[in-house]
Parts: C-alpha cells; sequence; structure tokens
C-alpha cells in the first residue's frame, strides 16, 4: 500500500472549523474547532458514536451542507487554496474532480430507472466534458476497475447485488479523477464478506491510484484494518488523532480505551459489543467542562470546569486533562 509522503505539503488542511444547525431557532453546535491535515495517498478513519459530528465534517469539507447548517468558523485548503465551502455553487468546480463521495446506502443514491453505466457517464459528461461514447468507454473502464465486468453496466440498479451497487457509488466518485474520498459508512449495509471486500477495493485503488481516502465508521476496527490514522471525535470535537499502530497499542483518550474495549475479541473471551454506559451530551446547552467527563472513569477535578485542548502526544494529538497531568508528572519526575 502506498505510504504517504508526510514532508509533502498536506492535501487537505481542515482549519478551526465549527459548524451550527438552527434547530427551531436554536443553534446545535455539531463540530467544534476541528482541524486535522490529510496528506495524499493517506488514508484516515474517523470514528465516534452515533451524532458525534461525523457527517457533519464531511459535509462540510465538501460544501454540501444542508440549508439549516452554516459553518461559523475555520476554513477548509485544498492544495494551500482556501475551498469556498460555503458556497454551493462555487463549490461545485471542486467536488468530484477534487473531492468525492461515497456514501452509505447506495440503492437510495443511484437512479432506479437508468443503466448503471448510464450513470457513472454523466458526470464524465458533465464535469470532464466528454462525448456520450467516449464518456460510456471511461464508464465501462471504471466498472471493471472496482471489480465489475463492463457488460453487466446494462444492469439496472435493483439487478446487482448491495455490494456491487457500492461498486458502482465507487465507480462513479472515481469518474472526475479526484485526489480525495470521502466514504461516510460506505459498508455499513453490507453483510461482512461483503464489507470485506469493499475496504479491499478501496485499499486497491489507494495505492493504484494515490488517493487520499476519510473512512467514517463507527467501527474502530474497520480503521485497524484499513487506514494510517485513526481520528477519534466526540461531541463534535476531535479527541484523539494518531496512527492506528499507537491508538490501538496505546490509546490516550479514556474514551479510545473503552471504544477500544468495547470491541468484541472472541479469542479474548469478549463475545459481545459493550456499549459504554452513559449518553454523550445535548449539542444545544453543552455543559461546563470536558464532554465526556460523565461518562468518564478516570476524570479529575479539571474535567468539570476547563475544556481540554487538543494538544500534540508524541505522535498523535489528544484532548484530555488527565493525559496532560500524567504527562507533566513523568516530566517532573524525570527532571528530578
Ligand atoms: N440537518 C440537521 N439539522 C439539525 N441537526 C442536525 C442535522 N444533521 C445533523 N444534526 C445534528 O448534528 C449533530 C452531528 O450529527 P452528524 O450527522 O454529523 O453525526 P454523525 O457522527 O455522522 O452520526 P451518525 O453516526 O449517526 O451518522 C447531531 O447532534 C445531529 O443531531
Ligand atoms: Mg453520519
Amino acid at each position: 500500500m502506498t505510504k504517504p509522503n508526510q514532508a509533502t505539503a498536506p492535501l487537505l488542511e481542515v482549519d478551526a472549523l465549527s459548524v451550527d444547525y438552527g434547530l427551531k431557532g436554536v443553534p446545535l453546535r455539531a463540530i467544534e474547532d476541528v482541524s486535522f491535515t490529510l496528506c495524499a495517498g493517506e488514508a484516515v478513519g474517523l470514528v465516534g458514536e452515533s451524532g458525534s459530528g461525523k457527517t457533519t465534517t464531511a459535509l462540510s469539507i465538501a460544501g454540501l451542507l444542508p440549508p439549516n447548517a452554516g459553518v461559523s468558523s475555520g476554513e477548509v485548503r485544498y492544495r494551500g487554496k482556501r475551498l469556498p465551502i460555503s458556497d454551493d455553487a462555487a463549490m461545485r468546480s471542486h467536488r468530484w474532480s477534487e473531492i468525492s463521495f461515497v456514501f452509505q446506502g447506495a440503492m437510495n443514491a443511484l437512479n432506479p430507472v437508468h443503466r448503471v453505466v448510464k450513470q457513472i457517464a454523466e458526470p464524465c459528461m458533465l464535469k470532464r466534458g466528454m462525448a456520450r461514447d467516449e464518456a460510456a468507454a471511461r464508464a465501462r473502464e471504471l466498472l471493471e476497475l472496482v471489480g465489475i465486468p463492463a457488460d453487466r453496466g446494462s444492469a439496472f440498479p435493483h439487478e446487482l447485488s448491495g455490494g456491487m451497487r457500492q461498486r458502482v457509488m465507487i465507480a462513479m466518485a472515481l469518474a472526475c479523477c479526484p485526489s480525495i474520498i470521502i466514504g461516510d459508512e460506505p459498508t455499513t449495509a453490507l453483510d461482512v464478506i461483503t464489507q470485506a471486500q469493499i475496504l479491499k477495493l478501496l485499499g486497491k485503488l489507494r495505492s493504484q491510484l494515490n488517493l487520499a481516502i476519510i473512512l467514517i465508521t463507527h467501527d474502530l476496527s474497520v480503521v485497524a484494518e484499513s487506514c494510517d490514522r485513526a481520528m477519534i471525535m466526540y461531541a463534535g470535537r476531535i479527541v484523539e488523532d494518531g496512527l492506528v499502530a499507537d491508538v490501538f497499542a496505546e490509546p490516550k483518550h479514556p474514551y479510545t480505551k473503552l471504544l477500544i474495549e468495547s470491541i468484541p475479541n472472541p479469542a479474548k473471551g469478549k463475545h459481545i459489543l459493550r456499549p459504554i454506559p452513559g449518553d454523550p451530551p445535548t449539542l444545544v446547552n453543552r455543559p461546563s467542562g470536558c464532554s465526556f467527563r460523565s461518562r468518564c472513569p478516570s476524570a479529575i477535578q479539571v474535567c468539570a470546569t476547563e475544556d481540554p485542548r487538543l494538544d500534540l502526544a508524541g505522535r498523535g494529538r489528544v484532548a484530555c486533562h488527565l493525559h496532560r497531568s500524567l504527562t507533566q508528572e513523568r516530566t517532573v519526575a524525570a527532571d528530578a
């Protein structure tokens, strides 16, 4: 698999992004101060419970937020240039040709009355100015690339299996040669074998095309298998970001630890998914201090009053007072 070249400038920079939804006149801060970078060929997994802000992060990067949402601060840069993420029309020249999407539930996204080859050819004509025949040829080429025999292109979506439909969605996402693909739960609706096949396909395309991937999922084990980095979101913020190997070997945030512990592992006698007790806080009126403190088994006094910043920690980042105080203790002990 292609390794990201960290020495080169990032392809994508998300810088202090905050997004609010208007909910019956009351603003709901769905994501707050979200910052991260993505390099060419890198795969980053964005993980977190339902409502933690994963989709909102993805939609804002692509300028696809619904009308009741607004970017309240921050910006997104692609190859160093600011993207007009709040301007749908201006974003059209960037979407699909630079940043592309694969959503969950291909059956709903595909048009049931058109053959799939036509649906893949369409963005080639609209975005790349190809003539009909050229676009159809490109669509067949893309079908082969995602592991579907080109002659199956004449099928309608309902004639294909769920896995094949998701492959068609990936072919469509690749039609305009983007450098970044954002997959929002692209395998959630699929059985485990098909899920593994789709993840393998994304990995193959990533190395073949040097694609950068943001993979959104609830499932940390999916990130472990397919990504270089894991970014953990909680209540609209990134609480931990690190190389997958580091995050699994030594999770720094108590939430990440609990997420890892909740994964079933029959080899260790853990047969069922163990949910994390408690619920995330309401995003309308955030409580003071750390958003995770009411569920955190290690909370200390400061967690009730001060919101922890996302600080550098080793090769990654973490937002946790406990981690900071442990690091300070270690430094003091080492200096003594
Ligand atoms: N269109 C909307 N209008 C109002 N609030 C919304 C809207 N979409 C999302 N939200 C709220 O924003 C917060 C973040 O939602 P988001 O969909 O980004 O989370 P998520 O991590 O993708 O969740 P899931 O895993 O369930 O897909 C949630 O509190 C959600 O209720
Ligand atoms: Mg979502």
